[in-house]
């Protein structure tokens, strides 16, 4: 037998234990060595890991190697990129974040994995404390060995799409001390002060509605991971312990975290207020205690009150126009609902002369000019005021005649309310017929309009009983999607099903139908196409089309392409151009992410997923998405519009660049916080420096209506920005131009690019008929 090199030593070999220095010997501690089996265990445990096919676990074992590092050795420094991960085995090792010890590891946990898959700076210092022994792997040897492109990478889960009953119990009376105990109660609550604005006149209101409830030693008032989470709490008297969910994040323990107690004049709960989504928490009374409470739609209403008294103010301004007057009440008001904030700097044309018109303007903020091209005199000057708005451009509501003047900002700034012509059509139907109509008929509002034309005769071609289920392409909470194959066209789609007991139970029947109501709205090259759809006894499917080239956020994580320029310009256009599709439709995403982003078999991009996604004239309200991916003003509950959609975009260009969302934290609440405090606070690593840097600050304007996109030029100011300098959108829209990367797709049938697991397939909810007949419409074919 021959000697072999030592491998306790690392490289540079200064802390191997018999200082073999690196020289070919045998080592005289065989007993070191850990046999594969032993690894295997620590490795088992790894969150990472767990995402590997079991038969690859052997390969991982031999990829790793014995490290030791001596009492104060430093491990990993924090800002420096990491490229190791490393399981201990024996010892123990301090957690620094800047110089600060926030933890200690012990044998079994684990730090870095994310070198494993990306460059990314080392969020925390690790030191050994005392003697240490470890299993190390690099992110080469991961690679090499092909074990990167065996994971398996679940999707980043959305919330806040479903609706369920909530009990919502009538106010409680309180006295002085009561109301000032809620009062501070609020004001001190960290996470709810920094995500969402309580003034006064709020807190006030959360006051009035909260109501009282005696809760017994004992009693789990929440419970980790349950699905009724619709209630803050604050302590009136008595105390609770929370005990806050496992966590496994790089640098810290993977540990659950130590319990904390809460108590009078305290609170919790308060993610509940935001959204829909489960605890990720227990709370238990630690004695006999008393709680005030409060409802997330009751506090929603309150974060949505000063947008109600803004929309009356609007309706003010409305009465003021003489072409709207033969508009009803109700119909001004929901055209005051509908009308956006828009803000231009100076010298920015608001309209041009001789452009068809196609909004109409209220100026609130700022003075313009009226300019009459050709005359040479200098134009009319009209200043615009908060609570006297000076209309212009109504023209274009009658028709799309050219305009009569230029506009141009005269002031620093200006600020306009804006509704154009097709969503003041989409709403109330065509001026001219509502002149027509007069006061006395009947309100619009009123009238079932379908508010896009869909081409029926496209549909019902495809019977689902012809259908062969050959894969499994992915899963969820709600179904599966599986690969399928027409029996008589031998044509391949995407079966999307989702079950009814599902949807159901968690509320979702209104979004279901509002998710097909837009998928047959689409129709872009860059959006996933929607072919049939069938109402089932247990499931309502989705005939969808095939993109077998992968999800991007897999494919990302697989291939490394985190950072790559090209790469990340390709699949960021290919969303400007399927927003601009969904937006002229009057279409909200509001769930981009790598995960919602498919390849088809040449390598283009696909956006699917349309389950949040919802036609939208104005300000819609509900919280919902991927909390990475959240926009502060859906955090504040304020309402939101399209403009939601270009901060997202920004988040995006972050990722792909990155490797990591801008805003990325452990809890979503660390998440909003980071999202309150803005953009400009976030570091840019230098491969995102420059132009993408410029251009993801200006998507992610916290203003919504100073986002890129939704300033005059509209989606042009993001074509034609620095970053995409020399980007030929022509090529790209008309799918001319070479892919960034071309997937491997033997056939129509090939699914290898899908890892999803019979395993994972959601548990069935038996569906019971309620006789509503929720359901009716879905189907295009049966
Ligand atoms: N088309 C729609 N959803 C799909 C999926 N999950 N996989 C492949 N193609 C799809």
């Amino acid at each position: 037998m021959g000697t072999t090199a030592c491998t306790v030593c690392r490289p540079k070999d200064a802390h191997c234990p018999v200082e073999c220095h690196g020289l070919k010997v045998e080592c005289p501690l065989p007993n070191l060595f850990d046999p594969t089996s032993q690894r295997l265990e620590f490795l088992s445990q790894v969150k990472l890991f767990q995402r590997l096919p079991q038969d690859q676990h052997q390969l991982l074992a031999s990829a790793c190697e014995d490290v030791y590092f001596q009492d104060g050795e430093v491990i990993m420094k924090q800002g420096d990129d990491g490229h190791e991960f490393f399981v201990i085995k024996e010892g123990e090792a301090e957690v620094l974040i800047s110089e600060k010890k926030m933890a200690v590891l012990k044998a079994g946990q684990y730090f870095g994995e994310n070198a494993l898959l990306r460059d990314e700076p080392r969020t925390a210092s690790i030191k050994a404390v005392g003697r240490l022994k470890a299993l190390r792997i690099s992110r080469t040897k991961f690679v090499e060995m092909g074990l990167r492109e065996k994971l398996d990478f679940p999707q980043r889960k959305a919330v806040g799409g479903q609706h369920h009953q909530v009990v919502v119990k009538a106010p409680t009376p309180k006295t002085e001390s009561e109301r000032q105990l809620i009062s501070n109660a609020l004001k001190k609550n960290q996470n709810l002060q920094s995500v969402v604005d309580l003034d006064m006149s709020r807190i006030k209101a959360i006051c009035d509605i909260a109501w009282r409830e005696e809760v017994p030693k004992g009693t789990k008032v929440i419970t980790e991971g349950d699905d009724n989470a619709d209630y803050f709490y604050i302590v009136q008297s008595g105390s609770f312990v929370v005990k806050l969910a496992a966590q496994s994040m790089e640098g810290k323990p993977n540990a659950a975290t130590p319990a904390s107690l809460i108590g009078p004049g305290e609170s919790f709960g308060e993610l509940a207020l935001l959204y829909f989504a489960p605890r990720a928490a227990t709370v238990q009374a630690s004695d006999d205690a008393s709680v005030w409470i409060i409802d997330r739609g009751n506090f929603k209403k309150i974060m949505a009150k000063s947008s109600d008294e803004k929309e009356t103010e609007y309706l003010k301004y409305l009465e003021k126009v003489d072409m709207l007057s033969p508009l009803k009440r109700d119909e001004k008001m929901a055209l005051a609902k509908c009308l956006t904030e828009v803000s231009f700097n100076k010298g920015e044309v608001i309209m041009k002369q001789g452009e068809p018109g196609d909004a109409f303007y209220l100026l609130v903020d700022g003075s313009v000019d009226f300019i009459k091209e050709g005359e040479n005199k200098p134009g009319t000057r009209y200043q615009g005021f908060q609570d006297k708005a000076k209309p212009f451009g109504e023209q274009a509501l009658l028709n799309n005649k050219p305009r009569a003047c230029t506009v141009r900002v005269a002031s620093q700034t200006a600020r306009a309310l804006m509704v154009d012509k097709q969503s003041f059509d989409m709403l109330l139907g065509p001026l001219e017929e509502l002149k027509k109509r007069g006061k006395s008929g009947k309100s619009k509002l009123q009238e079932e309009r379908q508010s896009t034309t869909i081409d029926s005769s496209r549909f019902g071609k495809i019977k689902r009983k012809d259908l062969k289920v050959l894969g499994l392409l992915g899963c969820g909470g709600f179904g599966a999607v599986e690969l399928v194959e027409h029996q008589g066209t031998k044509e391949t789609y995407a079966l999307k099903a989702l079950s009814k007991g599902f949807i159901v139970k968690s509320g979702m029947q209104n979004s279901v139908m509002s998710e097909k109501k837009v998928q047959l709205m689409c129709d872009s090259p860059f959006i996933v196409k929607v072919f049939e759809t069938f109402n089932g006894p247990e499931d309502l499917c989705f005939l969808l089309e095939l993109a077998l080239g992968g999800e991007l956020y897999a494919t990302y994580n697989k291939k490394g392409f985190f950072g790559k320029v090209g790469h990340a310009k390709f699949y960021a256009a290919g969303v400007v151009v399927a927003f601009d599709h969904l937006h002229s439709k009057k279409i909200v995403f509001r769930d981009l992410k790598p995960e919602n982003l498919l390849l088809n078999e040449h390598g283009h991009v696909k956006l699917t997923d349309m389950g949040l996604a919802k036609v939208t004239l104005g300000k819609t309200f509900t919280t919902c998405g991927t909390p990475d991916y959240f926009a502060p003003e859906l955090i504040a509950s304020s309402g939101h519009t399209l403009s939601v959609d270009w901060w997202t975009l920004g988040i995006l260009t972050y990722e792909l660049m990155c490797g990591f969302p801008p805003f990325e934290a452990d809890q979503p609440m660390e998440t909003y916080k980071k999202v309150k405090r803005g953009i400009g606070q976030v570091a840019f690593p230098p491969k995102c420096r420059g132009a993408a840097e410029d251009l993801i600050k200006k998507l992610c304007k916290a203003d919504p209506s100073q986002r890129l996109a939704m300033k005059s030029g509209g989606v042009a100011n993001i074509k034609e920005h620095e970053w995409y300098k020399d980007f030929e959108w022509q090529a790209f829209e008309s799918l001319k131009m070479e892919v960034p990367y071309q997937p491997q797709v033997k056939s129509k049938t090939d699914f290898a690019n899908f890892s999803a697991r019979d395993a994972d397939r959601p548990p069935q909810v038996k569906y019971k008929d309620d006789g509503s007949c929720w359901d009716k419409d879905f189907a295009t074919s049966d």
